[in-house]
């Protein structure tokens, strides 16, 4: 595989990326039977639709009042009527688990002297959140919020905190995310990109494409140099 040269730093998408998305409703599957996994893909389509929106409208609202907004959107259109289900779901988010790859693929970032942050729509509370209950704080140098911005990724002053905060020039940076919208924004903006593509997704027909493609974050370490 090819390797990526003059690597200095890798900045993480949160969620998807480093956080498992799709356990919030797998650990919550007793209630929602069948329902799940559409059940999760339409909050979580929702939560990026409203980010988008919000955005553009200039009516911005942090990314944990968002989740619960598209909660309710979800839980409406599934006809769900049940507080204790959504306080449920909240909780399991705001304590998400990352994958079981993360920790591993962190310290082998640290031990190549390679710089890590985390670059999200999360509002900081959610970040700080995530990273504490999946034990991975040691191996996080940085972790940057959209909501320092009031405004969401994709849009470009968002890929400029890491610029700026980190000191280094763009082609030193390579960012990682499994979402094929946040690997357009940050090609746009120049970075380098790897896309993790968990999902088997399709890239987007947008003429900003990713460096490299994975399928899990193991690659990773031994492809930057
Ligand atoms: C993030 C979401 C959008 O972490 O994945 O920014």
């Amino acid at each position: 595989m090819e390797k990526l040269k003059n690597i200095k730093l890798c900045v993480f998408d949160a969620y998807g990326t480093l956080f498992d998305i799709n356990s919030v409703t797998k650990m919550n599957c007793e209630k929602l039977g069948d329902i799940a996994e559409p059940f999760s893909k339409l909050w979580r389509s929702k939560q990026l639709e409203y980010s988008w929106l919000r955005s553009l409208m200039n009516r911005y609202e942090d990314f944990w009042y968002i989740t619960k907004e598209s909660l309710d959107y979800a839980m409406d259109y599934f006809n769900i009527k049940d507080e204790l289900l959504k306080l449920k779901l909240l909780n399991t988010y705001e304590n998400i688990n990352c994958y079981e790859e993360v920790p591993e693929v962190l310290s082998e970032l640290k031990e190549r002297k390679i710089s890590t942050a985390i670059l999200s729509n999360a509002s900081p509370n959610m970040l700080n959140k995530a990273v504490k209950n999946s034990k991975i704080a040691q191996y996080i140098d940085n972790s940057f919020s959209a909501d320092s911005l009031k405004i969401y990724k994709p849009y470009s002053s968002v890929y400029i905190l890491v610029v700026e905060k980190c000191n280094l020039v763009k082609n030193e940076i390579l960012f990682i995310s499994c979402n094929t919208w946040d690997v357009v924004g940050a090609k746009s903006f120049g970075f380098n990109v790897a896309w993790i593509n968990r999902f088997n997704g399709k890239k987007e027909v947008l003429p900003f494409e990713p460096d490299i493609e994975f399928k899990s974050l193991i690659e990773l370490p031994s492809s930057v140099l």
